[in-house]
């Protein structure tokens, strides 16, 4: 392929190095282009951070970003802080008697390279970091032509693209502007170039093992169920657990600042200061791959799905149908077809209520939830069972804030239809005893709904491993778009459920004497769904799995403890939540100050957390508070940013001590 950087408007000269590579000669009147190259070499060497020390020939592609200071970490087993924790700030925060300075963090040198690189079309977009991928969970006999994707660069030493990228040597070619786009479509597994030239055409002397089989339509989507049986491959692939190729390491640390590379908004500055940003219980921050994902949906693929015999919506329908498949194994389904795209855990929670809920839940009936729930696991429960005559039973907490597993036995009766628990509560950081509540409610016959808004990004999900019968998660909270989530229910229950909105989109059949529903998961998908935030939530779960889950969790661990340590340091901090198994939350008051005053001291430090009730009234009550101060941690958190918090926590007691 051919550099194409500066032909528009300039004839073509003679043979010469630079048309060699598709860089034409300057007309008349202007410099010529060794001159521009020369200058545009000057310029780049010139941008902070940023130069790569070659000034001759051709090197108009853009420069290569300094590689971080640090080496990958090695392969053996260490500690999950990659040896960056304790350390010596964290001491000094700790200590009240201290001069009153509150340290700022440190300018990171990623932060520079990053807010410094060159800027294409409106926004900072570094090459997409990671090494091309395939997709793991395929179409088994996708009715499209597939063009084979070009294989990854043979991994070097490390499976995370994060050790290895920083030694990488950068041609001509990888940065070049017009090559951009095809790095992004490469990174994503999708056709560019030749190759959708040559789906395009439909070529059939394209003779690949993997050679799709043509149906009826030529658009597996347009292709009535029934005559084409989802078994004939006219949607997604049925998705077997122990096929995955997903294996992460339990052996790998973090290169958490090497993680941060990957999260532009990281390098925004708030008041002044780096963000810190804690407050990921709310809502994820989103790598630069998801927002690279999202930007070439729509530039590249932007359609209606399964409604029309186009290109785009053949290219539209099996992004869309892709994420679904990678939802399906990031959560251990059996099937795509379990999978239910929904807005997020509240609609997917209601979904269930007012369908499945109504269905099987009557006047006299109960359903358990725990004292740790959300607003979204009450009120859909709270408001079927005002509809219906049913009645809500709630499991006790501990003072840690832990489900007390031997009262749910007592809760349990033949009225009992359903347990819904979360997983992970958003406002202590509990981790719920998920297995053994599924046990003991199946072994009385009863149904169980996991709320996994708060534990997909930190834990590993597996709903075949727990037998969980309903799941629901929000993409927001696991590094993905807002406004796009997922229910999982097992096949039976799907098949028996009723419909819930009706519209287009989920229908075989209308006439006006009679409606034929699609099988699930359409039949639950009326109208027109959020079709790019759902290819957009695929990549961040592709992007968690490539960090691995596990790993996540390891050094999520240790980050809380070493977060909660020092927070015990602060005088007159209560910390609400102490139960042995947490993840992410460190909720607490502080003497003197209401949870509002807290928050705003830690914006002007740039620390972002929650302030408040958090949706979670009944728990906080039952702690014997109002609200509370939440910081909530993910894995591109550092220890120096916990230092940070805690310095500023011990200067607003020391005002209080004056
Ligand atoms: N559920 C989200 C939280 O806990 C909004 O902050």
């Amino acid at each position: 392929m051919t550099t194409q950087l500066i032909t528009n408007n300039l004839p073509v000269g003679s043979s010469t190095e630079l048309d060699k590579v598709g860089v034409a000669q300057a007309p008349t009147g202007l410099p010529d282009l060794t001159t521009i190259t020369q200058l545009a070499n000057e310029f780049f060497s010139a941008l902070p951070g940023l130069g790569n020390g070659q000034t001759s020939g051709l090197n108009l592609d853009i420069p290569n970003i300094a590689p971080p200071p640090h080496s990958p970490q090695p392969a053996e087993n260490v500690t999950a802080l990659s040896g960056r924790a304790p350390n010596i700030a964290f001491q000094k925060g700790l200590n009240p008697e201290l001069p009153d300075h509150i340290p700022n963090l440190p300018d990171y040198p990623e932060r520079r390279a990053i807010a410094s690189a060159p800027i294409i079309g409106g926004a900072n977009i570094p090459k997409p970091p990671f090494e091309p991928h395939a997709p793991r969970v395929a179409h088994p006999q996708p009715s499209i032509p597939v063009v084979a994707a070009k294989q990854p660069e043979a991994s070097t030493d490390s499976p995370f693209y994060f050790l290895n990228d920083h030694t990488r040597t950068t041609s001509q070619q990888d940065y070049a502007i017009s090559h951009h786009e095809a790095d992004i479509a490469q990174s994503f597994h999708l056709p560019y170039g030749d190759d959708l030239t040559h789906l395009l055409k439909n070529d059939p002397s394209q003779t690949s093992a993997a050679k799709p089989q043509q149906s009826a339509s030529g658009f597996y989507f347009l292709d009535d169920f029934h005559s084409n049986p989802p078994q004939a491959g006219n949607i997604p692939a049925h998705y077997h657990a122990d096929k995955t190729q997903f294996t992460p390491s339990h052996q790998q640390p973090l290169d958490v600042f090497a993680i941060r590379k990957d999260f532009p908004i990281l390098q925004e500055r708030v008041n002044g200061r780096p963000l810190v940003w804690f407050d990921n219980a709310a809502t994820t921050q989103k790598p630069q791959s998801v927002i690279d994902r999202i930007a070439y949906f729509y530039q590249h693929e932007n359609s209606n799905i399964h409604r029309a015999a186009h290109e785009l919506a053949a290219r539209a329908t099996d992004a869309y149908e892709h994420a679904r498949n990678v939802v399906a194994r990031f959560i251990g389904a059996r099937s795509a077809k379990e999978i239910i795209f929904v807005r997020g855990t509240t609609e997917g929670i209601n979904l269930i209520a007012k369908t499945w809920g109504e269905q099987n839940i009557g006047e006299g009936d109960e359903i358990i939830v725990s004292n740790l729930e959300h607003h979204a696991n009450i009120v859909p429960w709270y408001q079927l069972a005002q509809k219906v005559g049913a009645k809500l039973r709630v499991i006790p907490v501990d003072d840690t804030g832990q489900i007390i597993l031997e009262e749910l036995p007592k809760l349990i009766n033949e009225r009992t239809k359903l347990v819904s628990v979360t997983q992970v509560s958003n406002a202590l950081g509990t981790v719920t005893p998920i297995p053994e509540i599924i046990n003991i409610a199946h072994a009385r016959g009863v149904r169980v709904l996991v709320d996994a808004a708060q534990s997909v990004s930190h834990i590993p999900t597996n709903v075949q491993s727990i037998d969980a019968d309903f799941l629901v998660f929000s993409g927001h909270k696991v590094f993905g778009p807002t406004g796009i989530g997922a229910v999982y229910a097992k096949p039976e229950i799907l098949d028996n459920m009723p419909v819930w909105e009706g519209g287009g989109n989920m229908i075989q059949d209308v006439t006006f004497e009679h409606v034929i529903y699609q099988p699930a998961p359409n039949k639950f998908e009326a109208g027109t769904g959020n079709i790019a935030d759902a290819v957009g939530l695929g990549a961040a779960l592709e992007y968690v799995e490539r960090i691995g889950i596990q790993n996540i969790a390891t050094y999520e661990h240790a980050l809380l403890e070493y977060g909660q340590n020092a927070l015990a340091s602060v005088s007159g901090l209560r910390l609400i939540g102490t139960a042995l198994n947490k993840a992410s939350v460190m909720s607490f008051t502080l003497e003197g100050y209401s949870t509002e005053q807290v928050g705003k001291a830690l914006n002007e430090h740039g620390i972002a957390v929650r302030s408040g009730h958090h949706c979670a009234q009944p728990i906080l009550r039952r702690f014997g508070v109002e609200q509370t101060v939440r910081p909530s941690l993910a894995f591109y958190n550092t220890t120096e940013e916990i230092d940070l918090l805690v310095a500023v926590l011990h200067q607003l007691r020391r005002k209080k001590h004056v």
